[in-house]
């Protein structure tokens, strides 16, 4: 596969003074598949060639050919690739609806619960495709309003992502000032902080939510999951979209294996279990309760106000 520079032809796309081929293209669509889950159609040609542009020139490549015989050799460079071909969009309290859900229909239930002592006062959330940090922050301020160390809860909330590069910045909590208007105002004013000096014009997460979550890389795609089950919710959403209905029904299947048997699932807007397994239930627009679950079934569920 090694090519010399060539011009663009009607079986390749132009990046830049680069080129990639039908064939080379095949040959990333395969692997970026069989690593991370991620199918590429075949109208992603040029998008592909695209994000990888900038690498090839950095690494004094020619082809992308020679690019793929360094991505096979190296696991980091596999790394390094599939860092620049994901797609990381992400909001604070993206899909409101299934926050709002948790916040009037599923924290009181919880509270009730561990008055009476038939729960702990601890929560466990597992963010699966936490992106840039938005979601998992999210929750850390829901969940810390609700849900006070004062009247003894603790909260632990796990972010995991396949990219390293989205994880840097979630770590690093800082993000452009305009991503406030995505918060709702008391939470803003009560866990974000506003940027300072070389931080003008930043807003960066408050120690007290800052220490309820942590990163880690995780590939959805690599199974079994290497983290401890019993989730109390799971958020996997906007990520079962880039893979095909097989590698959708496998993480799923993983996903449940690590849900607290009175957890939730959340899918993003576009998202369904719908086909790929018997073994949830919907319990709301995106929101799944396993099969077995008894508490989360019509009945039991306080009205929505
Ligand atoms: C569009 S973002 C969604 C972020 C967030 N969940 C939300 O809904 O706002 C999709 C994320 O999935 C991650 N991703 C893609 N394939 C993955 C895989 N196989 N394992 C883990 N994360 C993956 C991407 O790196 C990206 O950050």
């Amino acid at each position: 596969m090694d090519q010399p520079r060539r011009p663009a032809s009607p079986a390749s796309e132009a990046a830049g003074d680069y080129s990639i081929r039908k064939e080379e293209f095949r040959a990333f669509q395969d692997l970026i598949h069989r690593e991370s889950g991620i199918f590429l159609a075949d109208h992603k040609l040029a998008l592909l060639g695209g994000r990888l542009h900038a690498r090839l020139r950095a690494l004094g490549m020619t082809s992308y050919g020679e690019y793929f015989k360094a991505v096979q050799k190296d696991e980091a460079e596999r790394i390094e690739m599939l860092d620049r071909i994901s797609t990381n969009e992400t909001h604070f309290f993206r899909e409101p609806h299934q926050f709002e859900f948790l916040k009037t229909r599923v924290l009181p239930r919880w509270v009730e619960d561990a008055q009476a002592g038939r729960r702990p006062r601890s929560i466990r959330v597992w963010s699966a495709a936490c992106s840039t940090g938005e979601e998992p922050y999210s929750i850390a301020m829901l969940l810390l309003d609700q849900l006070p160390a004062s009247e003894g809860w603790s909260i632990e909330i796990l972010g995991t992502d396949i990219s390293t590069r989205v994880l840097q910045k979630a770590k690093d909590a800082l993000w452009r000032i305009e991503k406030a208007e995505e918060i709702p105002t008391p939470y803003l004013k009560a866990f974000m902080l506003e940027g300072t000096g070389p931080e003008k014009g930043k807003m960066k997460a408050g120690p007290e939510i800052r220490s309820l979550v942590s990163f880690s890389r995780m590939n959805l795609n690599s199974r079994p999951y290497p983290v401890p089950g019993g989730f109390d919710i799971i958020f996997c959403r906007n990520v079962l979209i880039y893979f095909n209905t097989a590698t959708k029904a496998g993480v799923v299947e993983e996903l449940l294996a690590h849900l607290a048997p009175s957890g939730l699932l959340l899918l993003g807007h576009a998202e369904s279990l719908h086909g790929l397994t018997e073994q949830a239930r919907s319990v709301g627009p995106t929101i799944y309760a396993p099969l077995q679950s008894t508490y989360f079934s019509g009945q039991r569920l306080p009205r929505l106000r």
